[in-house]
């Protein structure tokens, strides 16, 4: 029996101030209360202005912290980039890599998602790696082949379960208030588990963590964290607040 410990991370975007660190502390002090109770870890990703200010905050409640981009340069002339070395210094142990704001915004490919995630692993980092289809992809019954394709294309063959995190985001699903069919994100999940396991071996895609990402809200999370195949969940909008993280958070409380 594969046991896949869930996570919940919130993805600040480029959103943030040193004056609204409290929400962090208030969501670490709720963890915190928890304790044992709490059969998920929590990880922000603030802007990385924020990380150092963000890890000092999560410390005591063991909150992990992560990046949202990385270059896929260890150092170099690549003014206003910061590489995953540079992440992990200022105390990050995770980095997002190929959300959708980033392959849309800066057309990142899969192929360059897939160097940032293998950088990512270089400096020891764990890779979260985002893929989804479009409204109009959806549309025209393009979902899994996307999915196929950008795991093919973005995840490193070197991926396992402790240095790889796939987070289900369709774009169409982002801050927009709408979610897929439970049905929808169980299909999509089964599917990704069965590619990744041509890609790196079904024994290693059993150790993935898959985490659903997409307008998930206090009110949503229950049902969403239920369905099979999912472990977890990013989270933009809803974790800028520590009252809505925390009752997202509160879908993974055991007694
Ligand atoms: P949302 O964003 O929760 O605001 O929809 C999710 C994400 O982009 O990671």
């Amino acid at each position: 029996m594969v046991q896949r410990k869930p996570l919940v991370a919130g993805n600040w975007k480029m959103n943030g101030l040193a004056a609204d660190l409290g929400e962090i502390s208030r969501c670490c002090e709720h963890v915190a209360e928890l304790g044992t109770s709490l059969a998920a870890e929590v990880m922000f990703c603030p802007p990385a202005t924020l990380i150092s200010a963000t890890v000092e905050r999560c410390r005591s409640a063991r909150v992990a912290v992560g990046a949202q981009d990385c270059h896929v340069a260890q150092s170099g002339a690549h003014t206003g980039d910061l590489s995953a070395h540079m992440l992990r210094d200022a105390g990050a142990s995770a980095v997002i890599v190929g959300h959708s704001e980033r392959r849309g915004d800066h057309g990142e490919t899969d192929a360059l998602v897939g160097a940032k995630a293998a950088a990512a692993h270089d400096a020891g980092l764990t890779a979260i790696i985002c893929i989804g289809e479009t409204a109009g992809q959806r549309h025209y019954g393009l979902t899994l082949n996307v999915l196929e394709r950008q795991i093919s294309g973005s995840v490193p063959n070197a991926a396992t379960g402790s240095n790889t995190i796939i987070a289900y985001e369709p774009v169409w699903a982002i801050g927009t208030g709408l979610t897929p069919t439970p049905d929808d994100v169980a299909n999509a999940h089964a599917f990704m588990r069965e590619r990744l396991g041509g890609l790196i071996g079904a024994a290693e895609a059993a150790q993935i963590r898959l985490l659903y990402g997409g307008s998930v809200k206090p009110a949503n999370a229950r049902e969403l964290m239920q369905i099979a195949d999912v472990d977890g969940a990013l989270v933009g909008g809803a974790s800028l607040k520590a009252n809505d993280f925390c009752g997202i958070i509160d879908a993974f409380v055991t007694k």
